[in-house]
């Protein structure tokens, strides 16, 4: 949550990290401020986006500085909570990602000696943590504060009496280095460095980093010196940027085909999935948040389908806090960004409970990578829109990659059926691309279904996670209500709700339970709802029974979930963008959960 570049440089710092912070709007946007240090130190703040922020900017001169964009934890969005927070002296600015844990205590404390809070965040407790410290020297008065402070922090600090000088300092919240020449720069993430080098180091948890514009250095709590070389980044600018689409998910939504390839790429013909061994596994547990633990639930199919292995799903925040059975399951952690709390607290729980660890994550070096025994990396490309889309079918993919793997290593697939499932694999970025290219009849269907005030998803087996999918796209870009239903569930209850004002959308692929799934379409239909079902190609019986079909292609139906989710994704985004809706930064969400 939150986003923050910082600079030191020759330049004038303020269209650098105007720029920079721009890219990490995905991470919050509910304020945005930007502290410089010229002839002294200039601070300024609002409520809103970052454009508005922009707009009313006086020509700030300076060459060391940092900004921020805030997802609200502590203290309404106002300008008063908007960062950077600044001392009493008005020489400290200070700018955070995280959560000060103990910051009530510290505000008593420091109000007790006369230190004057004014916003109600526990940020502001920190920087007057760094002023009752400081002695002339920064990252002195940082490190000592930072011992007191027991929590999650990215952070950067300037002081106006040491110009040229930006600190930072990382403990459960990524922060990045970027090295140019006479200039280094901070970040949140690498798209806000990208235009200006290529070149970046990690600072990892308990690090502090001091920049300036010829000098990095990282060191650890203590000060020691810690020395990292600089690593080089392979993918561009361009892929961070829209590229002719309206939106960056509706760029990620087409992306959806290569991803899914590069994700293969190497992989299935020997099926070396990055060294993972399947050994002593004897049964499956993954866990995830959000659309990642849509992933996880149709894991839970595709493991008990391909490799015959039991196998179960679980929220990482549940997980974390419950109390776990004595076996010794292989977790199974999914994380698109590898930074969400509650992910990282359910890896460190799995292993405390001893069992042995893997994740899959899209986001190389991230923390979840290094919390866990073995990574298998999604390589769907950054991905930017706070929806997650093509991350999505790329877990899928590595889900399916690594039940072939056991299901071959555990002798549940005959080298037939192995072959037959690998050459499906492959035809997988065709499935996809198959519904990319008919994106307007998903417009048009848009425009029929996306005036509802409530929509509910149907769908069962595999493609039950598909529907719940669904339903979370299109609540969290268009505000509309959707609610999706394992559709053998609708007579428990959800039936009440059915009206003719409620659309359905059904996940009707030929798989096992396909002719379940046309019953529980009959009971929708017959209590007046209309009905869009997601079908096969060619299945002449559906359109009988429902009012619309999106066709997808016929694959097996472990596979089905890869070209329905993609179908679903484009809905989403139609409906969201009939109503206008801010499809890139729906309101109250961010990119990266880094809170618990
Ligand atoms: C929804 C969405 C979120 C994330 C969730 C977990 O579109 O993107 O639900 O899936 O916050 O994020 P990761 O996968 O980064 O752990």
């Amino acid at each position: 949550m939150c986003g923050i570049v910082g600079y030191a440089g020759r330049r004038n710092a303020l269209p650098i990290l105007l720029d920079g912070l721009k890219r990490l709007e995905y991470r919050g946007y509910d304020s945005a401020g930007v502290a410089i240090v010229g002839s002294g130190l200039q601070v300024v703040k609002d409520k809103g986006f970052i454009a508005n922020l922009e707009a009313q900017l006086p020509p700030l001169i300076g060459s060391t500085g940092f900004a921020h964009t805030r997802w609200a934890t502590h203290g309404a969005p106002s300008k008063v909570n908007a960062h950077p927070h600044i001392d009493c002296t008005g020489k400290i600015a200070l700018a955070h990602n995280g959560i000060i844990e103990n910051y009530a205590a510290l505000r008593e404390k420091l109000e007790s000696r006369g230190h004057k809070f004014v916003s109600q965040t526990d940020t502001e407790s920190l920087v007057h943590l760094i002023e009752s410290y400081y002695e002339g020297n920064l990252e002195e008065a940082t490190r000592k504060a930072l011992h007191d402070a027991r929590g999650s922090y990215a952070i950067l600090a300037i002081h106006a009496d040491e110009p040229g000088k930006v600190v930072g300092a990382r403990n459960e919240s990524p922060l990045v280095v970027g090295v140019g020449p006479d200039e280094n720069f901070l970040a949140s993430d690498v798209p806000a460095l990208l235009r200006y080098t290529d070149r970046v180091l990690y600072v990892m948890d308990r690090e502090m980093v001091v920049i300036t514009p010829n000098d990095v250095s990282i060191q650890d709590m203590e000060g020691k010196p810690i020395h990292r070389d600089p690593q080089r980044i392979t993918w561009s600018l361009e892929d961070a940027e829209k590229g002719g689409f309206d939106h960056f998910m509706l760029k990620e939504i087409h992306e959806a085909p290569k991803a899914i390839h590069e994700t293969l790429l190497g992989r299935l013909a020997n099926l070396e999935v990055d060294g993972f061994l399947s050994q002593g596994v004897t049964s499956v547990k993954l866990v995830a948040c959000g659309t990642s633990y849509h992933a996880a639930l149709v894991g839970k199919y595709v493991f008990e389908e391909i490799a015959r292995i039991p196998a179960s799903a679980e929220l990482a925040s549940e997980y974390r806090y419950s109390q776990g059975p004595s076996e010794r399951p292989l977790v199974i952690l999914i994380s698109q960004s590898g930074e969400t709390a509650d992910t990282l607290g359910a890896a460190r729980e799995a292993r405390r409970r001893g069992s042995k660890t893997l994740c899959i994550s899209n986001v190389v070096g991230s923390s979840l990578t290094r919390e866990t025994d073995k990574t298998i990396y999604t390589r769907a490309g950054i991905e930017i829109g706070v929806a997650a889309t093509k991350t999505f079918i790329a877990q899928l993919v590595a889900l399916y990659l690594i039940a072939l793997k056991l299901g071959q290593d555990r002798g549940a697939l005959g080298y037939d059926e192995l072959d037959r499932l690998k050459d499906q694999l492959r035809s997988l970025p065709r499935a996809a691309q198959y519904v990319l290219d008919r994106a307007d009849e998903i417009r048009n269907l848009a425009k029929k279904y996306g005036n509802a005030r409530d929509v509910f998803y149907i769908g069962r087996h595999a493609n039950y996670p598909v529907a719940l999918e669904g339903a979370l796209k299109l609540k969290e870009i268009s505000y509309i209500h959707a609610e999706a239903y394992a559709a053998g569930e609708l007579k428990h209850g959800p039936l009440a709700l059915v009206t003719p004002a409620t659309p359905v959308i059904a996940v009707a692929v030929q798989d096992p339970t396909y002719e379940k799934m046309r019953s529980n379409i009959g009971e929708v239909s017959a209590r007046g709802s209309p009905v869009l079902a997601i079908g096969t190609e060619g299945d002449k019986e559906l359109p009988k029974f429902v009012d619309d079909v999106f066709e997808v292609p016929n694959l097996p139906w472990v596979l089905s979930p890869v070209p329905v989710s993609v179908a679903l994704q484009l809905f989403a985004y139609e409906v969201a963008k009939m109503h206008d809706c801010p499809i890139d930064k729906p309101r109250n969400l961010a990119k990266s959960v880094t809170v618990e």
